[in-house]
């Protein structure tokens, strides 16, 4: 029966009406925070404004226990923490140190909040002098990323981690095989019961802008264009999200989000994993710039946004919005 019998209008007339046919919630315990966490921050200073992220800051070790304390109070379910580390060299050789800032955060958060639980992204970029995800093959120019070798130092990376007390690892690095061998690596370690969510769908995006200036994590030369995905290729994004699963990923993630829509439900459909979309560092300037100048209401447009992504299908949505969101949410 077509109109006039039906009347789409009919079940939009009021909130409680809408309320009641509504298909898709967004809850804060789906919602995950990143946060950027500072080996030796500037002065001192336990937090430093991001310029390019209006809101976001880069914090020290107490700071950022202080920004974990809030997620979990707003009943946000994960904070996704990176390190900015007060050396580099080649290898990234930070990024594995007991130590480091990463692992030092992991530690204080975990004592601190351990309901909250804590996502820890295992990369080498932040921590290489060059600014790549991976070491760079010895010989040859251009120079590229070496895959094979990066293995091994992803691995490492990884364990400390979970040595550590990280509660997930995921690794955006795009280096094949990396899943396998983070598996084989905790396994073997003693951390068989630590779930891995991988980037497994990680395009060369012009959205990562403003993380590069909060991580300190832009290449020296080149792009990541050998390694991360093009962003012109859904098939292949299915085909990275399996071969993920047959190496043992938990997860899967699809990153950027915003525009990728198509690929957080085909990934979904495909994998029958959990599936994460990270709303990442320029989809955020986005709002924050547009929102600033007056254009859009930022409440609306944030909770719009969270509300497409679970309908494409993810499960859990990585988010820079996250504390604004959960109390917009709680609000409703
Ligand atoms: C590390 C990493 C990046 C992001 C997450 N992990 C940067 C990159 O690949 O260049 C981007 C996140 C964001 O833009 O919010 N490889």
């Amino acid at each position: 029966m077509a109109f006039p019998q039906t009347r789409m209008r009919r079940l939009r007339a009021t909130a409680g009406l809408r309320g009641l046919v509504r298909e898709t919630d967004t809850r804060a315990g789906q919602l995950a925070l990143p946060l950027f966490v500072v080996e030796s921050p500037h002065g001192g200073a336990p937090r430093e404004p991001i310029a390019t992220m209006p809101g976001v800051e880069r914090l020290s070790l107490s700071a950022a226990v202080e920004e974990a304390q809030q997620a979990a109070a707003l009943g946000i379910a994960a904070v996704m923490l990176f390190g900015v580390p007060a050396e580099k060299d080649e290898q990234g050789s930070g990024a594995w140190n007991q130590d480091g800032i990463v692992q030092l955060a992991v530690r204080a958060i975990k004592q601190a909040v351990p309901q909250l639980l804590v996502i820890t992204d295992v990369c080498l970029c932040e921590y290489t002098s060059h600014g790549h995800c991976g070491v760079l093959t010895g010989e040859g120019a251009p120079a590229t990323v070496d895959n094979d070798a990066t293995l091994e130092l992803l691995a490492r990376t990884a364990s400390s981690h979970a040595r550590a007390g990280a509660d997930i690892v995921a690794p955006s690095d795009m280096m094949d095989g990396r899943v396998g061998a983070i598996r084989e690596e905790l396994d073997g370690e003693g951390f068989a019961e630590t779930p891995i969510l991988a980037y497994s769908a990680k395009f060369a995006s012009a959205f990562y802008g403003p993380f590069r200036d909060a991580a300190d994590s832009t290449p020296a030369f080149g792009d990541r264009r050998g390694y991360q995905m093009d962003p012109a290729n859904g098939r292949e994004a299915v085909r990275e999200a399996l071969l993920d699963v047959q190496e043992g990923a938990d997860m899967v993630m699809v990153k950027p989000a915003l525009a990728y829509g198509d690929l957080i439900r085909a990934v979904k459909r495909a994998t029958r994993l959990p599936v994460a979309a990270y709303n990442v560092s320029g989809e955020y300037a986005m709002v924050k710039a547009a929102a600033a100048a007056g254009y859009i209401d930022e409440r609306a447009a944030v909770l719009e946004i969270l509300t497409s992504l679970r309908r494409a299908g993810a499960d859990t949505i990585i988010t820079y919005h996250a504390k604004d969101a959960a109390k917009w949410l709680a609000e409703q």
